[in-house]
């Protein structure tokens, strides 16, 4: 039988939202690798490193032991209890077993946060540069993102007094993730607690706290988050963290939230109407990796601070970029603004982030992403989420091809 081509009619709610671009640019690096291109690709935005074997292995006892069925809605409780143990002992917040949700991946508890609170009309401050999914998860829910320009002279950081000037009647969250991807900075302690005092006045607003990479962490400061320096905010912020990044478990699919009840049981609800509940394999993966043995993780922090730092110090010393220090995470957000308007020897002029990244891409197979992409230009983001060699290579070539501009 001939499968037929269609034009179905696709719901708004889909067709305002775009593919993701990271998503899009590790696929043009893929295929231009398929193609037989030497591609020295810095666009990955997961670990290169495999999950521990410790956590491989309490999965396959999980599938030996029947541990395959459905689980709770929101998740095991030997998965909460571990949740709860390590928000209370790192960070500081005492939440209960049922005011903590686990889905699909981060990605997944965001989402439905967002399907669960925003109507049309409501207003969602992100702060750019931004992770690319959330404009689009705003948008797929009806929202309307407000996007906040937070420019080095800030430190990429959204600051009280813009916070302050953003928040409207119709403001429904902001959202903060520290560290950032793409930019790797992270709010101190004080920071938060300044941003915690204009939330104060404005209690309408819900506070979005993505700390996915709260454990990927380079600076000589504590991770905090909000809720543990303006601890009134718990009822209204969701605390958001997941394995995916700090235990290499991208594949496994798991996320989770803390934060007031009512927000939790309506992701609960639907959850329980879409995806049932996460793997029952997966979810006690990811109770082993949290109350396990925690030296694989150092270990591979140190990788990355020591990758990071190197790709950091060569990035800067090539004329035309310069680089912001990450205080974790694993990206690089190097501004480019000094070969914005240079020429490249085949002629082209370089107009803008993203002509920069395709002449990378181009002529020196070196695959990064664009920085509009993110909300903030002229940069372009990079992952040191790969081997040392791979990442001297790819500073070579962008070195190579920053010099060959006029
Ligand atoms: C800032 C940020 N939040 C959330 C996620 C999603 O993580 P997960 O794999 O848990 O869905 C990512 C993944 O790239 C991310 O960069």
């Amino acid at each position: 039988m001939e499968v037929a081509l269609s034009s179905v009619k696709l719901a708004r709610r889909v067709t305002n939202i775009r593919v993701s671009p990271s998503t899009a640019a590790a696929q043009k690096a893929r295929d231009l690798k398929a193609a037989g291109r030497n591609i020295v690709d810095l666009t990955v935005g997961e670990p290169d490193f495999d999950t521990p074997d410790s956590i491989k292995n309490v999965a396959i006892e999980a599938i030996r032991d029947g541990d395959t069925k459905y689980t709770p809605v929101n998740g095991t409780v030997a998965l909460r209890k571990a949740i709860q143990q390590d928000y209370a002992t790192r960070l500081g917040i005492e939440c209960a077993l049922d005011t903590i949700c686990v889905g699909g991946g981060a990605k997944q508890i965001l989402f439905l946060a967002l399907t669960a609170t925003v109507e049309k009309g409501d207003e969602v401050i992100i702060p750019a540069p931004y992770w690319v999914s959330y404009p689009d998860m705003v948008v797929a829910n009806g929202g309307t993102p407000v996007i906040l320009r937070c420019g080095e002279d800030t430190g990429f950081k959204l600051t009280p007094q813009a916070l302050a000037d953003a928040i409207t009647p119709a403001t429904r969250w902001v959202v903060l993730n520290s560290p950032s991807n793409p930019t790797g900075v992270a709010y101190t302690a004080e920071e938060l607690k300044a941003l915690g005092e204009v939330l104060g006045r404005h209690p309408h607003v819900l506070v979005l706290c993505d700390e996915i990479y709260d454990r990927i962490w380079y600076a000589d400061f504590p991770a905090c988050s909000i809720v543990s320096v303006v601890p009134e905010l718990a009822d209204r912020a969701l605390v958001v963290n997941g394995v995916s990044k700090s235990y290499a478990m991208t594949g496994w699919r798991i996320g989770y939230g803390a934060g007031p009840k009512d927000l939790i049981d309506a992701i609960n609800k639907l959850q329980s109407q879409s995806s049932s509940c996460p793997s029952s394999i997966s979810q006690a993966a990811a109770a082993a990796a949290l109350t396990g043995d925690q030296a694989t993780v150092t270990e591979t922090v140190e990788v990355y601070r020591e990758r990071c730092e190197r790709a950091w110090e060569r990035l800067n010393a090539i004329e035309g970029l310069s680089c912001v220090k990450p205080d974790g995470a694993f990206y690089l957000y190097p501004n480019c603004s000094g070969v914005i308007g240079k020429t490249t020897p085949e002629g082209k002029k370089i107009e803008s982030d993203l002509d920069f990244v395709i002449y990378l891409l181009e002529s020196a197979g070196v695959a990064t992403i664009h920085g509009a992409a993110y909300g903030l230009e002229p940069y372009f983001r990079l992952s040191t989420a790969t081997s040392k060699e791979i990442l001297e290579e790819g500073c070579d070539r962008i070195e190579r091809a920053c010099k060959a501009l006029r």
